[in-house]
């Protein structure tokens, strides 16, 4: 037994779970009118409303025992204090950081990184006030109407998520068109709509040696040169954000055009540093300035309040009571508000990438259930697809609904029809429809009894579904700085629970690695016999559709 499932507040849980598995919601709710009132919290202008959990003030007591016992509150303060937590690649991890609006210095190896995050902030700020003022211009003379971003994973979610979750908010000035993927159809569509004397490359890349961000990158690059641009142009045209300035020099950007990074922010917590640049210039460097904000006061919460008055450490507690103690294999992100459609997206690398993990910090393997897979899409699609599977599926989907009370190009009716939805979904999840109801519905239909019961038990919803609903009062900057850190937070809680590293991600690198080399194999630089059977009949294939 491991360390964690051996203690005795891991054993606590598992009797408690056992004892109210037959428990229904329906009933607890029916026995407790103050039941909704009682589970809630609010903080950093997010409402969430945990009250349809299988949980009672029994089973949140002994997961707050549990964070105890896992010593959470020395783990959160290690992060935010700089200390190497990234024990497998010898770094801290400190995007909290990159929001920290306090006095307060950051110390990394001896030094404050505060001032050289303050700097790369009036960078950006400058750098986006010269593009949407016009003053930065191209080659001929015409000022940026276009930026491409390049980069993919942390690179692009962030940027493209964001950017699209404020729309409201963006500038008219210039449109920014994101590209990650390294198939060529992506960065093909987008250059062709463009006039490259009014389109800025933004290339981020915090390694500055990931594939298809490189490849992509020297496609725009041929793109601006057959156009007409020269070698000489390319400053004006090409900037990059990397933590490897070297790198970066020598694939051919201008010093001045590196917006800098730092390898104690992780890819995937990246969008607060100048990986973010992209949002700025979508939206102006104050709204990417408010995201920020809504993160350092989430940061601020997260470090300050209570466990059991703790946004992120009462939602990762949830998870981990479901993963662990419901085998709960998944959990769904349901955000009902159209611009937030991107959020599952997000929050899948966030939490896959982290907690996707098999091993505890010491090395060995762990004996209990890690990491969810996160999915999930907008609302009310999904209802009309996927929500089957949550509603009468044979095994448990968490829900995190979201809500905003108001909405841009508000309609009323459109934003009422909206909210029931989520709140008629949840209410569906939580108490389901029994098999006398259904039975009763049939009554009168001219069926035989076997019949009658056959269709009942169909149409029999179990309920006791869980879920979150979390709402606020609009998606503004600083509300969706503050809800992005919220469940990076969360993620870090449930990380500290399973004792995991959740800052690497060494399965994404060996995958880098074999793609290079299966590219060497089509193009004919590897020995054949260096792959498996399966490999090199695929290679062969490709190689052979693909001939001159
Ligand atoms: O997918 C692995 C990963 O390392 C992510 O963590 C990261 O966000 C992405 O690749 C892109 O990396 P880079 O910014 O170095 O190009």
């Amino acid at each position: 037994m491991s360390t964690l499932t051996s203690l005795p507040q891991w054993q606590a849980l598992n009797q408690i779970a056992a004892s109210m598995k037959d428990a229904h919601m329906r009933d607890w709710f029916k026995a407790d009118p103050k039941r909704a009132e009682k589970m809630q919290l609010e903080a950093c202008g997010i409402f969430l409303d945990y009250s349809k959990n299988r949980v009672n003030e029994h089973a949140l007591g002994a997961l707050f025992d549990l964070a105890r016992a896992c010593k959470l509150d020395d783990a959160r303060d290690a992060m935010f204090n700089g200390e190497q937590i990234n024990s497998t690649e010898g770094r801290a991890v400190l995007h909290t950081a990159l929001r920290n609006f306090s006095d307060s210095p950051v110390m990394v190896d001896g030094e404050d990184v505060m001032p050289e995050v303050r700097a790369t902030l009036d960078k950006i700020r400058d750098f986006t006030a010269l593009v949407h003022s016009g003053e930065h211009k191209g080659y001929t003379g015409k000022s940026v109407k276009h930026i491409v971003a390049i980069g993919i994973g942390g690179s692009f979610l962030g940027p493209k998520i964001m950017t699209e979750a404020l729309k409201p908010h963006t500038v008219e000035t210039v449109k920014v068109h994101f590209v990650a993927n390294v198939d060529g159809c992506h960065i093909h569509d987008v250059l062709t709509k463009l006039d490259h004397e009014e389109t800025l490359v933004v290339m981020s890349s915090k390694s500055f040696t990931t594939q298809e961000t490189l490849q992509n990158t020297l496609s725009a690059k041929a793109w601006f040169l057959k156009s007409g641009g020269t070698q000489e142009d390319i400053a004006k045209h090409f900037v990059a954000v990397s933590s490897n300035v070297k790198a970066a020099t020598e694939f051919g950007i201008a010093e001045d055009n590196i917006f800098p990074m730092w390898d104690w922010v992780g890819g995937r917590y990246s969008l607060w540093s100048a990986i973010g640049l992209p949002i700025s210039l979508a939206l102006g460097f104050e709204n990417f300035k408010g995201l920020l904000e809504g993160a350092f006061d989430m940061d601020t919460h997260f470090k300050t309040a209570p466990l059991e008055q703790n946004l992120p450490v009462l939602l990762g507690l949830l998870g981990v009571w479901y993963r662990n103690f419901f085998d709960a294999q998944s959990q769904v992100l349901l955000p009902y508000y159209h611009y937030l459609r991107g959020l599952p997206a997000y929050v899948q690398q966030l939490d896959m990438e982290s907690n996707g993990k098999q091993v505890t910090q010491g090395g060995e393997a762990v004996d209990y259930a890690t990491g969810p897979i996160i999915w999930g899409s907008e609302g009310t699609n999904g209802q009309h697809s996927f929500h089957q599977l949550i509603h009468q599926g044979s095994g448990v989907i968490p829900a995190d609904f979201m809500l905003p009370l108001n909405v841009p190009n508000q309609d009323d009716t459109h934003h009422a029809m909206l909210a029931s939805n989520c709140f008629g979904q949840a209410q569906a999840l939580m108490q389901g429809k029994t098999f006398d109801e259904c039975y009763a519905d049939l009554e009168g239909k001219g069926l035989d009894e076997a019949e009658r019961t056959r269709l009942a038990a169909h149409k029999t919803m179990p309920g006791n579904k869980p879920s979150n609903t979390l709402m606020f009062d609009s998606l503004t900057p600083k509300t969706l700085g503050a809800l992005v850190a919220m469940y990076e937070h969360k993620v870090f809680v449930q990380g500290v629970i399973w004792n995991l590293n959740s800052f690497d991600q060494w399965g994404v690198e060996l995958g880098k690695v074999l793609g290079n080399q299966v590219l060497a194999g089509i193009q004919g630089n590897a020995e054949e016999e260096s792959f498996d059977a399966s490999t090199q009949q695929l290679i062969a294939r490709f190689r052979a559709a693909n001939a001159p």
